[in-house]
């Protein structure tokens, strides 16, 4: 499995554990930066990572910063990405198994790193339940169209 990760300055430390933990786990890594923990702007690694996943350069993203909201605010825009700031590794696993989540992003500085580690182990280890999950996930995925795909039933 191919991973793109990315950070920005807040997120970099644990970015640059994490691509040695997953590589160690056998894992491609594709790192998107940044190659230092000078101060950037966390939307445009965001996007990097993002991009990758939607263009299927990569299987799955990782995605760190301060709170790890604004990252997964920033992948949210790019059609064909679903991804959430998740802070626990339940959260992590309901995340794949209800959501279908393509790009996890993590908080570098609220969270440790041994948490990071088995949230994102986790996000990449469980699969997606489908099922009733499948027609839900199918709705959001329509939400990337300029025009309302479908008017939920009063
Ligand atoms: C950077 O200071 C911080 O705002 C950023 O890492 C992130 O937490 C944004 O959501």
């Amino acid at each position: 499995m191919r991973i793109a990760i990315g950070s920005d300055h807040a997120g970099f430390e644990q970015k640059q554990q994490l691509v040695e933990h997953l590589t160690a786990s056998g894992y491609e890594v594709m790192d998107c930066g940044p190659a230092d923990d000078y101060r950037v702007d966390y939307p445009d690694y965001g996007l990097k990572v993002a991009l990758e996943v939607a263009k299927g350069f990569a299987d799955r993203g990782v995605l760190i910063c301060g709170t790890g909201i604004g990252m997964a605010l920033c992948a949210d825009k790019v059609a064909g990405i679903r991804a959430a700031s998740v802070t626990s590794p339940q959260f992590a696993s309901l995340a794949r198994k209800h959501n279908d989540l393509n790009v996890i992003s993590i908080s570098g500085r609220f969270v440790d790193f041994d948490t990071n580690k088995q949230i994102v182990d986790t996000f990449l280890t469980t699969e997606f339940e489908g099922g009733r999950h499948a027609l839900r996930v199918a709705k959001i995925m329509a939400l990337d169209c300029d025009t309302l795909p479908y008017l939920p039933e009063e």
